[in-house]
């Protein structure tokens, strides 16, 4: 594993534009479930049920019990290692963004200033009635659905299955994808499209790719030049360490 990390920290430093994407991965050792996997959310909810905006729309009571679970794990979060190598590497100069499609806001809590969120944020809210726009530490959510001074119901501004992913978003990561010359895919199953194609853009685009994740994923042999297996918040610090020496 040492040799790996090795290596990715030498092409780290040969490349001139390196981005990272990310998945619920990266922030399972703060505590926030990933998704899929051992403990995985959708085992405790099935997606079907509560992730689709069909769902949010003819149940937002049953969809916002699973979302404020969500949330109330996500207030208690800290950006963890994995999330603060990222941040260094970008003020280092050797990362040029993160495409994340988490809506936890940890990359930004770390430091990292250029993080494209490829599925929306938690951050804020929008009124499904009027279009009125809160932010998520002004909402009680004692009582859910929250709702608008309209009388409207408010929803996260994450992208449900169903809906499009925010077409700046869209834009700027595709680009990024295609520009870059080394991308970092860390805590991603890599099984949600159009996110998962990203990969294979940035390796079309002819950039080396660097997989860090507990186990293999469908990029592994297929994509991924490298894979690094282990933990995020072990193998991010000691790349980012290599890469300033
Ligand atoms: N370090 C590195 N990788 C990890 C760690 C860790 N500490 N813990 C878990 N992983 C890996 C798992 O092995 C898995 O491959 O992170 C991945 C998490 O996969 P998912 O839970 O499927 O999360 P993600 O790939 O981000 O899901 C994509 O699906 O449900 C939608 O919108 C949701 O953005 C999400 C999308």
């Amino acid at each position: 594993m040492r040799d790996r990390i090795e290596r990715a920290a030498e092409w780290l430093k040969e490349s001139e534009f390196a981005i990272a994407l990310t998945g619920a991965g990266i922030s399972v050792e703060s505590g926030i479930p990933a998704f899929r996997g051992s403990q995985g959310l959708w085992d405790k909810y099935d997606p079907a049920e509560y992730a689709t905006i069909e769902a949010f729309m003819s149940d937002p009571f049953k969809v916002w019990k699973m979302l404020k679970e969500l949330y109330e794990t996500v207030r208690r979060a800290e950006p963890n290692a994995a999330h603060r190598a990222l941040a260094e590497l970008e003020a280092m100069g050797k990362l040029r963004a993160v495409i994340t499609q988490n809506v936890d806001s940890l990359h930004q809590r770390a430091g990292s200033r250029n993080v494209i969120e490829f599925h929306g944020s938690g951050e804020t809210l929008t009124c499904l009635s009027c279009g009125g726009k809160f932010r998520i530490e002004d909402i009680d959510l004692e009582n859910i659905p929250p709702l608008c001074h309209c009388g409207g119901i408010l929803k996260p501004d994450v992208v449900f299955f169903g809906e499009p992913i925010p077409p700046e978003a869209l834009k700027s990561a595709f680009e990024l994808a295609e520009r870059c010359d080394l991308l970092l895919v860390v805590g991603t199953s890599a099984q949600v499209y159009p996110a998962a194609s990203i990969p294979r853009i940035a390796r079309d685009s002819g950039a080396r790719v660097v997989e860090i994740n507990l186990e293999p994923t469908p990029l592994t042999h297929e994509v991924s030049h490298l894979f690094i297996e282990g933990k995020a918040g072990e193998i991010l610090p000691e790349i980012a360490q290599l890469v300033k020496t």
